[in-house]
């Protein structure tokens, strides 16, 4: 075997067996296999192996003193509306300056919704069929013209889908937008290894690698460049979304207002959980530290807690909406604090000890992945905020049934029907609020209901509403 400093790197580390093909290998492939391993941190695996993979009882997630996360309630709800106010003129006056970029995690693989490429091309708009990246350029367009300023984009991909979502964004002329604003950027990756700890070989001349999580956006924003950018063009706050879900408002001037006037450094949007066991994450409090603890984590018999009001306790549910701050980012990758990272048993595709493909119909292994509200106990001041979920919720992640393509299509159309309905038409719609036809708001015509309420003021004639009807 050719001696290499890596290679024995690997073999001290107990995962030599990463080479066993390495002398079949063609030059191009050594030097692609030299590459994948030069990505690997050989002591953070070993510490993961350790942590996570041979003594799983030490993942044991703390449910020491939690307690409801407090959070800002919507006014119709009980909440300030002085307050509310005062936010959201601190946000446009944000927003008019140019402090805020919109930020768009799509490093995801989307399995579950089972579609062939990356899911912010997946065509979601009711008429139109616009894709999911279409929604937020316009969005991002419409809603720079508004504060006459435009907003810059970073959008996170990964090494699966970096040069799709590239090509896509050319192709489309980048909707419009400025391509010098849209800012792509690679999130990291992480090994898979065996529930024995040993790290998995997707082909001889590969290591099985997958993404680092939605939580890996913090150390790629900052290796990447992206922070540095922020700073040269006066940009402080980065609004986080995710790919999957059109309805959301990422350029929402209270939520920005609630963020600046508290001093936070990362703020976070929740809708109250629809039933007790509703598979979102819970905003609780611990120690003085704002925490989120995932639907799984936390034993149903505290989901199903409630109030002498007969409210769940643990209401507050995270549906992946935050505000970060520039110098909280930076200080999350470069500090002494750190994400932990998560565990996850999945199929994993690789390659047995003597180079036969194996195809596993159950978990053969694990996969490492950091959350981004993990940064949340880490950050200063934390706010949370309430918001309607039918103006910011409605993600995309299964191919059929709950938040498939139909529900969050019906959702659109619903939240259309209550904007027109709301200033005067009169289209009818069942006890859901669905209309017995589609039609679309285009977000160049309203982004938001403010957006929508101006664009429709401004029309000669209340438009007729009607099946088909694309309105822009
Ligand atoms: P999900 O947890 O829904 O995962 O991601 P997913 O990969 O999109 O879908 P499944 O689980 O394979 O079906 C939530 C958001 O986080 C992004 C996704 O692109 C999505 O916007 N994400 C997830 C990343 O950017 N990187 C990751 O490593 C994981």
């Amino acid at each position: 075997m050719v001696s290499q400093p890596i290679i024995a790197a690997f073999q001290q580390a107990g995962q030599g067996h990463v080479f066993a093909f390495y002398e079949q290998l063609s030059p191009e492939q050594q030097a692609a296999l030299l590459a994948d391993a030069a990505e690997i941190d050989l002591t953070e695996i070993s510490e993961l192996n350790r942590t996570l993979v041979q003594d799983n009882a030490a993942a044991g997630i703390d449910l020491s003193d939690l307690t409801p996360a407090p959070y800002q309630a919507l006014p119709k709800n009980g909440g300030d509306a002085a307050a509310w106010a005062e936010a959201k003129r601190l946000g446009e006056e944000a927003l008019r300056a140019g402090r805020v970029a919109a930020f768009v995690v799509a490093g995801g693989q989307g399995t579950r919704l089972g579609y062939d490429g990356p899911k912010g091309t997946y065509p979601v708009t009711p008429v139109r069929k616009k894709t999911l990246f279409q929604v937020f350029a316009e969005k991002i367009r419409a809603a720079g013209a508004r504060y006459g300023r435009p907003i810059h984009w970073f959008i996170m991909t990964s090494h699966l889908n970096h040069a799709a979502t590239e090509a896509f964004f050319r192709e489309h002329g980048f909707f419009g937008l400025v391509a010098d604003q849209v800012h792509f950027f690679r999130q990291g990756r992480m090994p898979a290894v065996g529930l024995d700890g040993r790290i998995l070989l997707e082909e001889k001349h590969r290591i099985a690698m997958s993404p680092d999580g939605h939580g890996g956006s913090l150390r790629a924003l900052q290796r990447s460049g992206a922070v540095d950018l922020m700073a040269r063009e006066g940009i402080e706050i980065l609004s986080y979304f995710q790919v999957d879900n059109p309805l959301v408002r990422f350029i929402d001037p209270a939520f920005v207002g609630w963020h600046l006037k508290t001093r936070s450094e990362m703020s976070s949007k929740m809708v109250p959980k629809a039933y007790a066991g509703e598979k979102v994450g819970h905003f609780c409090a611990q120690r003085g530290k704002t925490v989120v603890i995932e639907y799984s984590d936390l034993p149903s018999a505290r989901q199903e807690e409630t109030d002498t009001a007969g409210r769940l306790r643990f209401l507050a549910g995270s549906i992946a909406i935050h505000l970060l701050d520039r110098d909280f980012i930076r200080r999350m990758a470069t500090g002494a604090d750190a994400l932990p990272f998560h565990r996850a048993n999945k199929k994993i595709p690789c390659l047995d000890a003597d180079g036969g493909a194996l195809r596993p119909e159950k978990p053969n292994g694990v996969k490492f992945e950091l959350f981004v509200f993990d940064a949340l106990p880490f950050a200063r001041n934390p706010v949370i905020i309430e918001t309607d979920r039918a103006d910011d919720f409605s993600p995309v992640k299964n191919a059929e049934g709950l938040d498939s393509p139909r529900t969050c299509a019906e959702d659109q159309t619903r939240q259309f029907a209550r904007w027109v309905n709301a200033r005067g038409a009169s289209i009818p719609v069942d006890s859901t609020g669905l209309p017995p036809f589609t039609f679309e708001v285009s977000p160049l015509f309203g982004y938001d209901e403010d957006s929508f309420a101006a664009s429709w003021a401004a029309c000669s004639s209340p438009p007729a509403i009607t099946a088909g009807l694309v309105l822009e």
